[in-house]
């Protein structure tokens, strides 16, 4: 494995980071005893095998056996090389690394040409916002914002910035850092015409940047200042960005979205950057596009609950409707709030201020159902006999999707209190349109909070006792040297399972380094897989916090025997095939017997 990261960077941010709050941004995890919980993010399951330690910062899985410290973690859940992990990581701990590290180290999987699009949207995105704060030409621009409510902390978080007037100032920015035009077309940074001349594409524009859910800048969004058109020229889809797949806002919200369980979907950034502005941070947003299945599926992941919160005007709610039912097939529970007076949720936020927004917006937003039945409502005239047959059977259609017969009940008879109707009738009327269009319970069980009772722990097959021996004391070596020392002294490398040979031989070495104990670190020196999944394994055994000398000669003394036994019946074993070269056949046969004492003696220890 190529490391460019000098080892001691490596450590810093290692140590730098808390395994939990990583973790913690990606399963929900429940504290019990010192370990936390949860659903492991590897395997399906309903009940929670995956465990974090805070003290040892690992984490392991007694289900799948994944396990592995916080670079490890990120490798697997993101895919990402060892490099991109610890990159990650320092950026989230302002830890810096050597330039030749950021420079040089293209991400395994991206292209070369996608990696240099993204080194060019971190440039811009830089000289935008420099632009925006310190140029003669960017203070209006800035002042634009300032109008708009924006403070300037908000304008810093998004790193929003101004791209001038001109058509070239970009063009050359770009050349001088030594990017290729042409590519830059690609990424939508810049146009060029049929003389061959290329001019920025944004100039003259409000820039707020795109970032992907690692908080890369991936693309950006200009906004018109005048009434020039479009208001917001976006970039075109690159490798890297995918209007589909991305959400405005994801990486700043994922971790107020898993701790709320809840997310507010946007149309416009501003409302987002607004909303968040008012102190409700996990609201994120689509491109301008209606939100995509994938994009749905991803925010069921980390909420149980979705607000949707679009424009009040018709096109809000059509677009509103849309979305609901979309995110109501993931089987989120879907709420829509209402903008009144055709605001937009940023209007609102500006005129009313953001505890307004907050009691009178979101928190009155509406069920699923409520919102279809009004909306529903809008296409009749509940006068007119007709109008009102056609709108109940809309109704029932729409009762009909819900997943929860309680919820199907409810809705029925509020209709039929309003219509005057037996509860009954509905209900028969709902289960035919149920028969008709198949409709299938998909609703999977709901995933079991982590119990209070002790989780499973996968090993339930009882271990021979020498086995259980080793384990016990590798356990009692990861958590101190001192222990590990006293059974390099008498025992050195005599364990019995070949595994346990290598692991303690890299223990000793380990500590020999002059280490202290530090599971986490300590995985970073072995190259295997599995054995770094067995060393996590091994340092998630329950063991006492004090511990006898006396029970670490136990724990010696059976490995041992088991060994000295296991030499025995070794050369037992040689004696047996030379007696019975020998045609000895008596001998042989006590041979033999002995043998088999001493095998029944092994699995008793
Ligand atoms: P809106 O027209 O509602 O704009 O578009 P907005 O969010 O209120 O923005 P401001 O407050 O006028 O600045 C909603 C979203 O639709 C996309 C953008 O994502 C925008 O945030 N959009 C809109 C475009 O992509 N292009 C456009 O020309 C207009
Ligand atoms: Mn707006």
């Amino acid at each position: 494995m190529a490391r460019h990261i000098p080892e001691e960077k490596v450590d810093e941010i290692r140590r730098s980071t808390d395994i939990v709050e990583v973790i913690g941004e990606y399963v929900d995890l429940k504290k019990q005893g010192r370990n936390y919980f949860g659903l492991c993010p590897f395997h399906g399951e309903s009940t929670p095998s995956f465990s974090v330690s805070a003290d040892k910062q690992i984490f392991h899985c007694f289900g799948c056996g994944k396990g592995g410290n916080v670079y490890t973690f990120l490798m697997e859940l993101e895919g990402y090389g060892f490099i991109q992990a610890v990159k990650q990581l320092a950026d989230q701990t302002n830890i810096e690394l050597p330039e030749e590290v950021v420079e040089d180290e293209p991400s395994s999987e991206r292209s070369e040409e996608s990696q240099t699009i993204l080194e060019a949207h971190q440039w811009l995105a830089k000289l935008y916002h420099h632009l925006l704060r310190n140029s003669k030409e960017g203070q209006q621009a800035f002042q634009y914002l300032i109008d708009r409510g924006f403070t300037e902390e908000t304008i810093k978080k998004y790193k929003i910035g101004y791209s001038p007037n001109s058509r070239d100032f970009v063009v050359t920015f770009l050349e001088k850092k030594g990017f290729h035009p042409q590519t830059m077309v690609k990424a939508g940074l810049l146009s060029s015409n049929d003389q061959g001349d290329y001019s920025d594409r944004f100039r003259g524009r409000v820039i707020f940047p795109l970032r992907n859910h690692l908080g890369k800048t991936v693309a950006f969004a200009g906004r018109a200042q005048g009434d020039q058109e479009p208001k917001y020229l976006n970039s075109p889809e690159t490798e890297l960005f995918q209007k589909g797949k991305l959400l405005f806002n994801f990486d700043h919200a994922r971790s107020a979205i898993r701790k709320q369980k809840s997310v507010i979907l946007f149309e416009g950034y501003v409302d987002v950057i607004s909303a968040d502005q008012a102190g409700i941070h996990h609201g994120v947003g689509t491109m301008g596009t209606s939100i995509s299945k994938s994009q749905a599926n991803l925010l069921k992941r980390y909420a149980d609950q979705v607000i949707i919160c679009y424009d009040g005007d018709r096109p809000g709610v059509e677009a509103a409707v849309k979305a609901a039912k979309l995110m109501k097939e993931t089987g989120c529970q879907t709420f829509v709030a209402r903008v009144p007076d055709e605001l937009d949720p940023d209007d609102f936020i500006q005129k009313y201020g953001g505890d307004r927004f907050q009691k009178e917006v979101i928190a009155t937003s509406e069920t699923y159902m409520t919102f279809m039945m009004s909306y529903l409502r809008r296409d009749y005239n509940l006068q007119i006999e007709g109008d009102r047959i056609a709108y109940i059977e809309k109704v029932l259609q729409e009762v009909a999707t819900l997943e929860r017969a309680v919820e199907r009940d409810y809705y029925l008879n509020e209709v039929a209190k309003e219509f005057e109707m037996s509860p009954d009738t509905l209900r028969e009327e709902v289960q035919e349109i149920q028969r008709q269009t198949g409709f299938k319970k998909t609703a999977k069980p709901a995933p079991q909070p982590a119990r209070a009772e002790k989780p499973a722990t996968g090993r339930k097959r009882l271990l021979p006792a020498f086995h259980n021996a080793e384990r016990m004391l590798i356990a009692y070596m990861l958590k101190d040297p001192l222990i590990a020392d006293k059974v390099q002294n008498e025992l050195g490398g005599a364990f019995n399972i070949s595994d346990h040979q290598v692991i303690v031989t890299y223990l000793y070495a380990y500590y020999e380094d002059g280490n202290d104990a530090d599971v986490s670190d300590f995985i970073e020196r072995l190259d295997d897989q599995s054995l770094k999944n067995q060393v996590i394994e091994l340092a998630m055994v329950p063991v006492n916090e004090e511990v006898s000398d006396q029970e670490i000669y136990d724990y010696m003394e059976r490995i041992r025997t088991e060994g000295s036994d296991r030499t025995d019946i070794k050369s037992l074993e040689d004696d047996l095939k030379r007696a019975e070269q020998q045609q000895e056949h008596i001998k042989a046969a006590e041979i033999a017997m002995k043998i088999i004492e001493k095998k029944k003696q092994l699995k008793t220890h």
